[in-house]
Formats: C-alpha cells, structure tokens, sequence
C-alpha cells in the first residue's frame, strides 16, 4: 500500500512484525524436531492448474518452509487434471510418512469436487482444518489439534496487540468455509482470545452498516475492494482486513496493486487499531500453517 499517513502509523497492527515472531518461534521448535527425532515436520502443497495467485501463494508457502527448517513437497497437477488423479495424489500423501501436512491450494479448477477432495485427506494431515472432522471439533470448541490458518492468524494478531474479544460484539463479513465460518467459531468459543458476542454479516444481510455501526471489533473478508467505508464503523473500533484484491493501478510498476476490503483511508481516523494490506492478515495465515505442520508432526510421534 502506499505509505500510511504519520497520524495512522500508531494505529496499525503490523502483521508482518507479529508473524515473524511467531516464525521465531517456529523454526525454534523445528530445530528442536531436529534435535529430538533427527527428522523435519513435512508439508505437501498440491496445485491444480495455473491460477497466478494460488501459484504465487503456493510458493511463498514452500519458500517459509525452506526458511524455517520444514521439509516441504510441491506437486503440481495440469489444469485439465481428473477428479480420480486428485484423489490418487491426497491417497499417496496419506500414506507418505515423511508428509505430515497436506494442502491442496484453492480454488481447483471447475471440474474438480473440492470437498470430496479434502474428505479424501487425512483428517491428523489436514493443516488447513478444512477436513469436516476438524471443523467439527471446531465448533465443538477444541482448540487443542489443528487450527484453520487464516482465523487463527487473526486471533494472533488480536492477542499479540493487546486486544481481547471477550464480551465484544465482533461482526463478521463473510460466511466462507475459509474465513467467516471457522472466524464466527473461534471468536464464539469459551476462554482465552474468545467469549465474544459474534455476528456474521453476508450479501444477504439487511441493514449491513446499521450492524457494522455497532461492531467493536470488525472483520471483513467478503473480497470486495475497499467495501467498508468510514461511515460504517464507530469511533474506536479494531478493524481487521482479510481482503486481499488485485486492482488496477497505472502509477504502480506492475500497473496493478493489492487492496483490503477496508477503505482504509475512510475507516483508519476512525478505528482504534487497524491492519494493514499487505502486511496484515496475509504473513498470519503461512505462519499458522508452518504451526499446524509442526502440530501435526508432533501428533504423529505421539501415535508411535
Ligand atoms: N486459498 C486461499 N486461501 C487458502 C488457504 O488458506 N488454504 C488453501 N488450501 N487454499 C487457499
């Protein structure tokens, strides 16, 4: 983004900062794997296809793995790829015991049936807490195995600054399997970083700024550029931005640049706290996934 005006820079929640501690502290935990068992947590990235941001976003992930000390495997299946030879790759990862981690990048071309892929995957190798075993215990609020990566990055990034949801009305834009779904469960759960009074906001709500008026902590990820505007938020609230959208810029080098679903010019003298984008939410998720393969490395030596 381009750079945030001197009177906002207090307000910002740096994800960048906040994700690389808590890669600190995961390539602490990777070398001591290292120590103990003379072996790495492993995680598997399968793409389907061609699309430019999964294989941007499926390099960074193999990138931190490098970084941190975690083996990592990308497999790349052609665009026209069958639903049978996605499900022969998660089978084979499944029984793959240098692979701890398994995450097939979404979205999947058309023909492919994501959820019966994800079905396919080993619910103790599913690192992304999509598998319905891990989103059950979700809701059933154990937080004690794997975590889905972008809410749990969110609950980080709230934690590390300070922030406590309890009692707080958190609204929610977005009802995704990946974000606003897991987002409502986490925030809603009993203890520590929850106990929040939780509202899901989607395209078919009513009164949408009536409600957003009223949030003390606001989250959006309904992947709209700069959908939230100032005169939808209260003075002082904490506004998270999980958008990340390509727009068209003609001053930029590539002529095109990253926005939130925030206006953040509109929204940022109002908010007490706000995130950024890029450097938000976007470094949280990788660094919760590099957790997750580690969870799920220590898991399976727990099994032995
Ligand atoms: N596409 C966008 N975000 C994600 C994610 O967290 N996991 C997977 N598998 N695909 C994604």
């Amino acid at each position: 983004m381009p750079p945030v005006k001197e009177e906002f820079v207090s307000k910002l929640i740096d994800g960048k900062a906040i994700a690389a501690e808590i890669n600190r502290e995961n390539a602490a935990e990777a070398a001591a794997i290292a120590k103990e068992y003379g072996a790495s947590p492993g995680l598997a990235v399968v793409l389907v296809g061609k699309d430019p941001a999964s294989q941007v976003y499926v390099a960074s992930k193999v990138k931190k793995c490098a970084e941190l000390g975690l083996y990592s495997e990308k497999i790349v299946l052609p665009e026209s790829a069958t639903q049978q030879e996605v499900l022969d790759v998660v089978r084979s990862l499944n029984g793959n015991p240098a692979i701890h981690g398994i995450l097939v990048q979404s979205p999947p071309p058309p023909q492919i049936d994501e959820q019966a892929v994800i079905n396919a995957i080993d619910p103790a190798k599913d690192v992304d807490c999509f598998h319905p075993f891990n989103v059950g215990k979700l809701l059933l609020g154990d937080l004690s195995g794997l975590l889905p990566c972008t809410p749990w990055g969110v609950i980080q990034l709230l934690e590390r600054s300070g922030i406590s949801p309890a009692g707080k009305h958190a609204v929610i834009l977005g009802r995704s399997n990946i974000v606003g779904k897991p987002m409502a469960a986490l925030l809603m759960a009993k203890g520590k970083n929850a106990d929040a009074t939780v509202t899901v906001c989607h395209s078919r709500t009513k009164n949408l700024a009536e409600i957003t008026r009223t949030a003390d902590i606001l989250i959006a990820a309904v992947g709209k550029p700069g959908f939230v505007k100032g005169d939808m938020v209260k003075e002082g609230v904490v506004v998270i931005d999980v958008g990340i959208n390509r727009v068209p810029d003609p001053s930029a080098p590539k002529g095109t640049r990253l926005v939130g679903d925030v206006d953040f010019d509109s929204v940022a003298p109002k908010a007490a706290r706000i995130t950024p984008v890029p450097g938000g939410v976007g470094p949280m998720t990788i660094a919760v996934l590099m957790r997750n393969t580690i969870c799920a490395f220590k898991a399976s030596m727990k099994k032995k």
